[in-house]
This record gives structure tokens, C-alpha cells and sequence, in this order.
């Protein structure tokens, strides 16, 4: 049997910016989800979620729409050999400790680790940038949600104790050491669950689309803030934030190689104050989880990925004990075969 490993991922700040060709601050981290995968006779694909102790089966040419779990598995299956790759007839176990619907891409994880192993049957070296377009088909086509390229690009190219500046646009990824020191990074689940698919998310998507449409430019990455008092509300709060979140990635960045935590912690902030008021995705158990990290003597936090639901992302300096029930996260490695 191979075995692969995709994990979560966390993004630092730049959120609701890559579908608007912007910039953003991923990283990788150790939690993830592993596909164990062998070669069966038949032409049939069998696949067992060992944490939810659920089945399922379908062919491998063509295989039908499903929801939860089964979207994701039989979108990579198909999309590999849509793709051209040969996938096999295959049994699947998957297990992973990671939270489902926290907002840390448990999406993106399995479907990294089912691309890796799966490629690995059919004996094929990956093209990870291939894999980050085709992970996004599967949200986009198989489970409905619009999502853009940054889960996949953390979880594919993720560095061990390094967060990554992704410019979408030029897809360039940078290198940023995260080196903390004594403070922590954590995230903490506000307990209402978090669905692309099912949230406003789509919804923020095609928002934008028409404020691009409406300023006669190809992507927000191209407007500016005189463009915002052009567009009727909420549009101009819309791309208020996404101007202003590209921003405070460089500023990030810049705090980080001064090692200036504390500006850091303030521009977590700033993002959640714009996620909340200009693009409006946070919920009132989002603001109590905020406000328990803020008690708990964070630096700055922020409702972390699509928001709706899922995690609360913090920083916390020396000395200060994030909430029981936290998860402490640091930069681990992109998907790999185990
Ligand atoms: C979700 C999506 C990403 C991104 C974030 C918001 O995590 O999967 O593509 O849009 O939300 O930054």
C-alpha cells in the first residue's frame, strides 16, 4: 500500500484576496489527513473514511456526483483522469487529524494526499502546480464551492518554518521565515461550522466580479482606492478590504523580517476589523472567539480562511496561554508521500 500525507494549512493574513489575483501569507501545517491507497482488480474505486467509519464505491470511468466526504474523493479521481493520468482501480483508507470544517482546509489536505498517492499507483511523478489547478476544479465543479488557489498552493508547496508570500497574479511564491521566538501562533474553532459550498462565500465571489465588471478592470488586484467611491454599497466596502488586505500582506511581511510582533498582532486586527465590517463574514460566535483570544492577552486576531464559521487565528506574546482548546500552529511540509 502507498501512503500520503496532506496537511491543513493556516493562513497568516491576505484573506478574500486570491480570487482577486492578490497577495496572501500562507503556511502548511503539521495536522493533515493520510491516504493509504493499493491497486484492486475490477474497475471500480473503493474508499473507506476510517474516522467517520463510512464506505464508499463507485466506477472508476465516470463516476456520479456526491455529497461530503464522496465530493471530494470521486472529484480527484475524475479530475486525474480527465486529466489524462492513470488512476488505476484502487481501495482507499483515509484517516487524519485534522478538525473537518474548521476552516483549516481539511478540503485541500485530501485531496493533496489522494492526488500523491493516487499518482503514485498509477506510477506517475506529480507537477504540483498542475495539482494545485486541479484540487481547485474539484471545489469548483464537484463540491460547489468557488474557492480560489490558496489552499492548494499551501498545502503543495508549503516549507517547514516558512510561510509563504503568494502573489496569485504573477503566481510567485516567496519564502518567509516565520521565526517567532517565544510567541505562539493558535487557532481556535469558534464551533459553528464552516462550508464554502454552503456560506456566503460564492456570494462574496461574485460580488467582486461585478465590482471588477463596474470599474471596467479584469481583477481587483488592478483597482485602487480612488475606485472605491465609484461603486454603490456594499460593493465599495467590498473591495475596500481586498485593496487594503493586499497591503497589510507586504506590511507582514515588513514586520516579520524586523521580527516587530507587535505590528504584526495589529495588523491581525486590522484584517479581522475589515473581515468583519467591509467584507462581512464573521458571525457572533466568531466575535466570542475573538474576544476569548483577546482575553487570553493576544497580540491580535482574526477570523482565519472563508470565515462564516470555522477558526479563530492568534498571536500570542511570550508568557501568554492561548484558551483551553486551542491549537498551537507552526510551518510544517507540503504534501508528500510517506
Ligand atoms: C477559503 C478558500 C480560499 C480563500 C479563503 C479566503 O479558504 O478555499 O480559496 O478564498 O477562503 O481567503
Amino acid at each position: 500500500m502507498v501512503r500520503a500525507r496532506g496537511p491543513g494549512r493556516v493562513n497568516l493574513i491576505g484573506e478574500h484576496t486570491d480570487y482577486n489575483d492578490g497577495l496572501c501569507l500562507p503556511f502548511a501545517i503539521a495536522r493533515g489527513v493520510t491516504v493509504g491507497a493499493e491497486r484492486i482488480d475490477g474497475d471500480e474505486v473503493i474508499a473507506q473514511a476510517k474516522d467517520l467509519g463510512e464506505e464508499d464505491r463507485f466506477p472508476l470511468a465516470e463516476p456520479p456526483k456526491a455529497e461530503g466526504w464522496r465530493a471530494f474523493v470521486r472529484g480527484t479521481v475524475a479530475e486525474l483522469r480527465a486529466a489524462g493520468h492513470a488512476v488505476p482501480a484502487a481501495r482507499l483508507e483515509i484517516e487524519g487529524d485534522l478538525p473537518r470544517g474548521a476552516g483549516l482546509s481539511s478540503s485541500a489536505a485530501l485531496e493533496s494526499a489522494l492526488c500523491l498517492a493516487l499518482l503514485a499507483l498509477a506510477e506517475e511523478e506529480p507537477d504540483r502546480l498542475e495539482l494545485v489547478r486541479l484540487g481547485a476544479r474539484v471545489e469548483n465543479e464537484w463540491v460547489g464551492a468557488q474557492t480560489g488557489l490558496l489552499d492548494h498552493l499551501a498545502v503543495h508547496f508549503g516549507r517547514d518554518g516558512s510561510a509563504l508570500r503568494i502573489d496569485i497574479a504573477a503566481l510567485e511564491l516567496e519564502e518567509v521565515p516565520l521565526d517567532l521566538g517565544a510567541w505562539t501562533l493558535a487557532v481556535l474553532d469558534s464551533n459553528s461550522p464552516h462550508d464554502n459550498a454552503a456560506s456566503g462565500y460564492n456570494q462574496r465571489r461574485e460580488e467582486c466580479a461585478q465590482a471588477a465588471a463596474q470599474l471596467g478592470v479584469e481583477s481587483l488586484r488592478q483597482a485602487t482606492l480612488e475606485d472605491v467611491p465609484r461603486l454603490p454599497d456594499p460593493l465599495d466596502r467590498r473591495v475596500r478590504h481586498v485593496i487594503e488586505e493586499n497591503d497589510r500582506v507586504d506590511r507582514t511581511v515588513i514586520a516579520l523580517a524586523h521580527e516587530d510582533l507587535r505590528e504584526v498582532g495589529a495588523l491581525l486586527d486590522a484584517s479581522h476589523a475589515s473581515l468583519r465590517d467591509l467584507y462581512e463574514v464573521s458571525t457572533p460566535e466568531l466575535e466570542e472567539t475573538v474576544k476569548a483570544m483577546k482575553d487570553a492577552g493576544a497580540a491580535g486576531a482574526r477570523v482565519m480562511g472563508g470565515g462564516f464559521g470555522g477558526s479563530v487565528l492568534a498571536l500570542f506574546p511570550p508568557g501568554a496561554d492561548p484558551p483551553v482548546g486551542s491549537l498551537g500552529v507552526v510551518p510544517g511540509p507540503a504534501a508528500r508521500l510517506l
